[in-house]
Formats: C-alpha cells, structure tokens, sequence
C-alpha cells in the first residue's frame, strides 16, 4: 500500500511540474499509457490471491482516479495560463492609429458641402433631406415629366426591382436621379412659406472625366406668395459671388427647359483660361454652374399647393461640379477612389473653417 501512496507522490509531482500541455501528456502517458507505472500495476493483479487482488484492485482504480483527476485540473490550469498569455501578446490597442503614418482629412464634398449650406443658410435656408430609393411618382410624375417623355431616358435611370406599394400594388422603384424629388416631399408634407437646400446623393448609370453612377447635387426650393425672378437672380448671384469669393463675378441666365420649371434657366459664370489653367472670374469666357427657374404650377397641384396663390423657384447644381471649380480638381472619378494621396493633397483639415471669403453683411 504504502508503495502506491508513494507512486501517487511521484506522480502527482510531476504533474504539477508539467509547464505545457505537452509535457502534460507525456506524464500521461507514463503513468497511465499503455506501458504506463499504474497500467503495469494493473497487470500484476493476475498474479495474486483473490483477497489480495480484490484489495490492490480497488486501490489501483482510486489511484487512477485521482491521477486523472489532478492531470484534468493542471490541464485546465496550463489552458488558462496559455490563454492569458496569448490574451497578453495578441493585445490590439483599438485607440491606436493602425497606419499612424497615415492621417485622414475632410473630402472636398463634405468641405464643399459645408460651404454651401453655410452661404444659403445666411440667406435663411434650411436644410431638408429625402430618400435615395425613390418611386416613379416623386422622381418624375410630381416634377411634370410627362409618360414617355424622352427627359425620362435622358436620366440613364437604374431602376429596382418592383416592390409592392401601400397598397400592395407592384410598384416601380429606382435610384434618384437628382435631388429635386425632396422638393415633391417638402411640398407634400410642409405648408408654405418654404426655404429649403437639399445636399444629398444621386445616381445615374453614366462613367467618364465629368459623369461617375453615384455624385452629389444641392436643390434648392423657395416657396412663398411673392417671390419671382428677379430673387432667384440676386440668391444664386450672391451664393456664386461668396462661394468662388469673387467679389465682381459675372454672372448671366441662358433660358433653358426643365420639366418642372418655367421659365427655366440655366446660369453661367465668367472665367478665363490662363495657361491651361482656368481662372473664376475676369476672363471672356462662361461656364455653366447650374439649372434653375420658376417652379412650373403643375409641380404645386401635383403636390396640394395652389399656384394661384403660391409661387417660387428653384435651382438645382452638382457638388463635385463646384468642388471641380473651385479646387481645381480635374478628374470626377478621383473624388471615389479612395487614394489616400488624392486626400492628403485635396483633402481638409477636422479645423478649417468652411472657406466662404465674402459673408453675408
Ligand atoms: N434636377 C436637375 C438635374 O438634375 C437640376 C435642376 C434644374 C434642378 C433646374 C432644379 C431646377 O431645381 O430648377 O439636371
């Protein structure tokens, strides 16, 4: 007997001085392996005596017992100290920059999107926003685009699969096309006076120098009993003025058409080209900024408003367009490849101010 507590005590020590898992097994293996001290115990019962065998017998199982017993707990212990120590080496700061070499900066559009809101809201704009996935309704219909009109075509759509509406009906559903479908929401659902900017995305399958499928326009809808011309002139004259900072700009209105104007007009800037290199302002040459005119009252009806006692404008122009402008960025493509260099030489810093030279007085 004694001889088994003192086999117990041999191999309980080294179990305990087992550092690894696999030291662990080969203490196994030696004391309860095939050829194992406790397993060559275990064949020399045959040779005794009934008595004997019965004794010895029991007290083998219980030493075996035990054994596997202290090797289940120092394995757990091994397990939780490997896992402690991985949980130490593979720690990852989550705080730490993971290129610290590296650093963001502020996208033209977010930059140039805040410069605008910040000029029109000095002329007392609010800001509204819409849906990107949009219905036949608000994208065309609403804004007097008559069935089958070629100006449908002309929006290179990316239509959706149908989807049922309210009333379970299959109905169409597409990307917008451009902004001017949250002029149908704000009219819907706001009593006029109205005067509100929409900077949102938009989406048309088209991909070159100057178009890309997703890009950014700022609508603008004003909506009040008296408002004509002549202010939709001065408001988009003195947002060029302050967001060029040209104090002289010139600035003209070519008629034009829009479904949901009328009159339409588009607006030209005056610049030069110097060297290749285009200057805003000065110069004898115009360029197109962006599409405006008199909300057509067809637009009003469709949305409850009456047009014998409401009118407005409103105007509509593309982000990158006036960013490309402004910064003289060349390539449309560039602002959506996500080209760190690009960001770093375009890019803001989190501090600039939004860079609106003139202010309002
Ligand atoms: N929605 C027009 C487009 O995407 C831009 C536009 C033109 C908006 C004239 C307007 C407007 O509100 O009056 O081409």
């Amino acid at each position: 007997m004694s001889n088994i507590e003192a086999l117990k005590k041999e191999i309980v020590e080294t179990v305990q001085a087992a550092n690894d898992m696999q030291a662990l097994e080969t203490v196994r293996v030696q004391a309860l392996g095939k050829k194992g001290k406790v397993t060559d115990l275990m064949k020399s019962l045959g040779q005794m005596d009934p008595e004997q065998r019965r004794e010895m017998g029991q007290a083998l199982n219980r030493l075996k017992d035990e054994i596997t017993g202290e090797i289940e707990t120092r394995a757990a212990a091994l397990k939780r100290k490997e896992l402690d120590e991985r949980l130490q080496t593979e720690k990852l700061d989550m705080t730490l920059s993971p290129r610290p070499e590296q650093q963001g900066s502020i996208h033209p559009i977010s930059q140039t999107t805040e410069e605008m809101i910040t000029i029109f809201a000095e002329m007392g704009f609010t800001v509204a926003e819409g849906p990107e996935i949009e219905d036949d309704f608000h994208n065309f219909t609403a804004l007097n685009f008559p069935p089958e009109h070629p100006a449908r075509q002309m929006h290179d759509t990316f239509y959706l699969p149908d989807a049922p509406d309210s009333e379970g009906e299959a109905a169409t559903r597409l990307l917008r096309t451009h902004t001017s479908t949250v002029q149908i929401h704000v009219m819907q659902n706001q009593k006029p006076p109205i005067r509100i900017i929409v900077p949102g995305r938009t989406f048309r399958s088209d991909y070159d120098m100057t178009h890309t499928p997703m890009f950014h326009q700022m609508e603008g809808l004003v909506i009040d009993k008296t408002s004509h011309m002549g202010h939709l002139k001065h408001c988009l004259t003195v947002f060029c003025r302050k967001y060029f900072g040209v104090e002289e700009l010139p600035v003209r209105f070519r008629p034009s058409f829009f479904p949901f104007t009328e009159p339409s007009a588009e607006m030209d800037i005056g610049c030069a080209v110097n060297n290749g290199k285009l200057e805003i302002g000065g110069g004898n040459k115009w360029m197109e900024i962006l599409g405006c005119g008199m909300v057509h009252p067809n637009v009003l009806k469709n949305c409850g408003i009456d047009p014998e006692e409401y009118q407005g404008f409103a105007f509509g122009m593309g982000i990158e367009r006036v960013a490309m402008l402004k910064y003289g960025i060349p390539d449309l493509r560039t602002f959506f490849e996500s080209d760190i260099r690009w960001l770093r030489h375009y890019g803001f810093g989190p501090s600039d101010q939004p860079n609106t030279a003139l202010r309002a007085e």
